[in-house]
């Protein structure tokens, strides 16, 4: 073989720098791009954050409503949303339910049904909870009020996701 053939002409060697920069050049402006396209949706999906919301020494035996917000992450939107949770110690044991009725979702409140002392009302369609979420038989919901999940350290109370209660 000659020499000849192996040779790469002046224009052969600028076509393929001209290609290979051109090409590093669009590979460093569109990976951000791809990156940032993906990245929400490649990310692993973790369990709800705790939130703080209230001192354990402040907790009592009856019911208080604790109102808070947690942070939303619906693929690359973020927002927050608020919550309510009804939180008692019972001796040692914390409680924190939902206020979300289980007949058709309104807010159910503590205590402020007069003909219903003690218990959780929803005032839509009387639905009827007892302190510990039990819904009361013979009134719409056909289940007792979610827990939420919880957390206690450096004396505060912390919430995560509420659940069905478990059997
Ligand atoms: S929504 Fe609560 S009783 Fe119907």
């Amino acid at each position: 073989m000659s020499e000849k053939k192996h040779r790469v002409s002046r224009r052969q060697f600028l076509n393929y720098t001209l290609t290979g920069v051109g090409g590093f050049m669009a590979a460093g402006m569109l990976m951000p791009m791809v990156r940032f396209a993906l990245d929400p949706v490649l990310r692993p999906i973790s369990t709800q954050d705790l939130v703080q919301v209230k001192k354990v020494d402040e907790l009592t035996e009856e019911p208080q409503r604790v109102d808070f917000k947690i942070q939303q992450v619906d693929a690359w939107y973020e927002s927050e949303e608020a919550r309510s949770a009804w939180v008692y110690k019972e001796g040692e044991t914390i409680v924190a339910l939902s206020p979300v009725c289980k007949h058709l979702g309104c807010t159910v409140n503590w205590n402020s049904d007069p003909g219903n002392p003690e218990k959780f009302f929803c005032p839509c369609h009387y639905g009827l909870y007892d302190k510990d979420g039990t819904n009361v038989p013979g009134t719409p919901p056909l289940a007792p009020l979610d827990h939420y999940q919880y957390q206690v350290k450096d004396g505060w109370l912390y919430l995560g996701g509420a659940r069905p209660k478990e059997a």
